[in-house]
């Protein structure tokens, strides 16, 4: 497990990240139950789908205090041409071209810790080191705003899957190796 407190650029927190299991599925459920809407809840299905149908030495990220899982990031290879979807499960990508950022979810009771930011910065890195230039995600329930204080701009491109809400933004950002944003390698 890599420390939070090692790898944070603005202030230690006791709170370790990992990669994603399926075994975390339990407490994911509760936790997206807990702070998103009937509507954007995803089932148990779709939700291991996009933690297990990626490539090889790929995992989204989970935050954890003990055995407590605070926080989650689902982010995985993606196709551009392809729109992403909510609720929908992932099969395996091929020719993948951007880093799709799915979800990130933060506990209430562990939010404003920097926790989201550190899982963005490592998923961004992660797509970089596989070769892909770009970013993309779909900024929901006003989160625009928490987006772009991470260099993510809203895109001109078409509309977003309905099942995001009316207010879904699609955004992204690009992956440069020299990224300062992006954390030192571990
Ligand atoms: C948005 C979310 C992921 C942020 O997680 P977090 O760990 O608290 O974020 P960080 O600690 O990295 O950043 C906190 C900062 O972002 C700001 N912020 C949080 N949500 C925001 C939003 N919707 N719009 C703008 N700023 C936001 C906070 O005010 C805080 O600002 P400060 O540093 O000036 O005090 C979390 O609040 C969450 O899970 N929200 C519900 C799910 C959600 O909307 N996910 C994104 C869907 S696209």
């Amino acid at each position: 497990m890599m420390s939070i407190e090692n790898l944070s650029q603005t202030r230690a927190l006791p709170i370790g990240l990992r990669a994603l299991r399926i075994d975390d599925l339990p407490q994911m459920m509760a936790l997206q139950a807990s702070i998103y809407p009937p509507a954007l809840l995803e089932s148990a299905e779709v939700l291991a789908s996009k933690i297990s149908a990626v490539p090889a030495g790929w995992s989204s990220l989970a935050a954890t205090e003990g055995d407590t899982l605070c926080a989650y990031a689902l982010g995985y290879p993606w196709r551009s041409d392809r729109q992403p979807g909510w609720n929908r499960p992932l099969a395996p990508q091929h020719d993948c071209d951007v880093l799709y950022l799915h979800d990130v979810a933060v506990a209430t009771a562990y939010a404003g810790r920097g926790i989201a930011g550190q899982m963005v910065r490592h998923l961004m890195q992660q797509g970089q080191q596989c070769g892909l230039s770009r970013a993309i995600l779909v900024a929901v329930e006003g989160a625009q705003g928490y987006w772009s204080r991470l260099g993510f701009i809203a895109t001109a491109a078409g509309r977003t899957d309905p099942a995001f809400g009316s207010d879904a933004v699609l955004m992204q950002r690009e992956l440069l190796p020299s990224d300062p944003v992006l954390p030192a390698a571990v």
